[in-house]
């Protein structure tokens, strides 16, 4: 008996751990005061996530995950592609930003990102010509380095590459479907997986008439019904779109990725805590379980959460949410319960530990100023350089007053200064203050100390000085 039941916990665990190990989730460092490499990585490993996507190569990050073990998807940014479409230039990108990682103690790369949606209609199709011969000579180098077998290049792409009005007529978008089929072929022969981003929240930001609760995985409203097999959420919906689509080029059995999925918490309506929440908890569970989808069942689906922590410094062009879509906030600390194992237990996730806060000092507008002519252009001012996003219709802070509007702007601009004499004046209207304005639900947030991202010492510039001081020693001994 007892026997019988620790085989069946080391069962449940094996069972609860896999989902783990399959876990990744997208570390973007868009942020005024991002988080230090290191504290990020060992947030992840706290919480028992394997896998991170990043959006570049820069050398921090990189630096803070050498050694770590973690597995990595290192990418090449949009602005680079046209220059990757030259084959030496490509074999140098390789060459700095995965070769020179390859090694004990290095980085444990396992794709390389080529660009990142580089064909969303916004671009106007700027990147349509560079992205395949980009991939091709991205995927010819790093076969040539000798590590193509284990690192696969891909290339990220947005739902919006594929179209269909039921799951089952899923096919590549028509002004692109020359080039997704030439993509898609490559990415076969080489063997890496399509990386395809989801979100079931943009679905509802961009249809006034989606029906809300199709969004979530416990819906038990509106469903799909596609000659027979019914669809209870847009996101399996979506997923299995893209496998028709897959399909009509003969490569309906292509591994699929999930590159990005999530749920953001402020900046709009439905970017709400207790609607992430809901997302977060259902997608777990369905990850833990195993189901897959309806074309694709009793499958393990990879996943990349976006995002691990909130970027103040996002483009809002998509909208205000942008800035809000970490599973953690700037600092690293949860913002709702999430149990990354699938069992829907009410746990949090472990905070970034030793994070560095600035002192406990916030910007007002000054209650004693009368003549508040200048406020308009101050406040716009502040909210040019820092994030203002909360202030916006059904965010947070949204019920502030005129002059707590203020506030809120005069302490962003100050926290993002890092407090720097100066930067709490705006024309003789505002004030420091050391008791906390926060209200309910609206938080004047006090920054972290700003780290010395881009000084510090990383693997490649170590090795870089290790050769340095051999060739050095080897001039000395001749
Ligand atoms: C390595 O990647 C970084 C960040 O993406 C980029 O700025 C740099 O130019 C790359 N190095 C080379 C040699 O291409
Ligand atoms: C795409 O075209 C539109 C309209 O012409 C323009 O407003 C926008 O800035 C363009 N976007 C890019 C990325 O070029
Ligand atoms: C892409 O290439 C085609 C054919 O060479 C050319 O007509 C088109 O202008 C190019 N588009 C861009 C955005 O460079
Ligand atoms: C996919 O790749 C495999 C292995 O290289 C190959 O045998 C197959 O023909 C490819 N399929 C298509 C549709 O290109
Ligand atoms: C209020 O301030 C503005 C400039 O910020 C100034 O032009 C105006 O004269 C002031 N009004 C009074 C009554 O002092
Ligand atoms: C506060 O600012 C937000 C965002 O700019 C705006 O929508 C709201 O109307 C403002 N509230 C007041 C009372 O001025
Ligand atoms: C505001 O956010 C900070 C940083 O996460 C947190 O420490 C603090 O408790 C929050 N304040 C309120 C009033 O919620």
């Amino acid at each position: 008996m007892v026997t019988l039941q620790v085989f069946k916990l080391v069962l449940i665990l094996g069972c609860f751990n896999s989902i783990a190990d399959g876990l990744g989730v997208n570390w973007g460092t868009l942020a005024s005061h991002p988080l230090p490499p290191k504290t990020v990585v060992q947030v992840l490993k706290d919480n028992g996530i394997k896998k991170v996507k990043l959006f570049d190569a820069d050398s921090g990050p990189m630096g803070g995950l050498a050694g770590s073990n973690l597995e990595v998807m290192v990418a090449i940014p949009n602005n680079m592609l046209g220059m990757m479409t030259d084959y030496a230039t490509a074999k140098k990108w390789v060459n700095k930003n995965v070769t020179s990682y390859n090694f004990n103690g290095g980085v444990n790369i396992k794709y390389v990102a080529v660009g990142n949606e580089p064909f969303l209609s916004s671009y106007n199709g700027s990147f349509l010509n560079v992205t395949l011969p980009a991939l091709e000579n991205i995927q010819k180098a790093l076969n040539e380095a000798g590590v193509g077998s284990s690192i696969k290049a891909t290339v990220p792409l947005n739902a919006e590459v594929y179209s269909g009005d039921l799951p089952s007529a899923g096919q590549f978008r028509t002004d692109i479907s020359d080039l997704m089929t030439n993509i898609v072929t490559f990415l076969n022969q080489s063997g890496a997986p399509f990386v395809v981003n989801i979100y079931p929240f943009l679905s509802l930001y961009d249809n006034a008439g989606f029906p809300f609760d199709y969004a979530f995985f416990d819906n038990s409203g509106t469903t799909v019904n596609d000659n027979g097999i019914v669809y209870t959420n847009v996101f399996d919906a979506n997923f299995d779109t893209l496998v028709s689509a897959l399909k009509t080029v003969n490569l309906g059995g292509m591994e699929i990725i999930v590159g990005e999925v999530g749920w953001p918490t402020d900046g709009d309506i439905n970017a709400k805590v207790a609607y992430a929440q809901r997302f977060y908890t259902g997608l777990m569970k369905k990850l833990a379980s195993n189901t897959g989808t309806p074309l694709r069942p009793n499958q393990y689906i990879e996943v990349y959460l976006f995002g691990l922590i909130d970027e103040d410094a996002k483009s809002v062009a998509p909208g205000n949410f942008e800035r809000h879509w970490g599973i953690l906030k700037y600092d690293g600390q949860p913002k709702f319960n999430m149990d990354l194992t699938g069992q829907g237990r009410s746990v949090t996730l472990v905070p970034a530990k030793g994070v560095q806060y600035q002192p406990k000092t916030w910007c007002l507008l000054n209650p004693k100023v009368q003549n508040l002519t200048a406020i308009g252009d101050n406040i716009d001012y502040a909210c040019t350089y820092a994030d203002c996003t909360s202030l916006g219709y059904g965010s947070t802070c949204n019920g502030l007053d005129s002059s707590g509007n203020a506030s809120y702007a005069f302490n962003a601009y100050f926290q993002v200064q890092s407090q720097i004499d100066g930067s709490c004046d705006f024309q003789g209207l505002a004030t420091e203050t050391t008791q906390d304005p926060s209200t309910t639900g609206c938080n004047f947030t006090i920054q972290i100390v700003l780290d010395s991202f881009g000084l510090q010492v990383t693997v490649p510039v170590q090795v870089v000085l290790l050769q340095v001081l051999v060739s050095v020693f080897l001039v000395m001994v001749w």
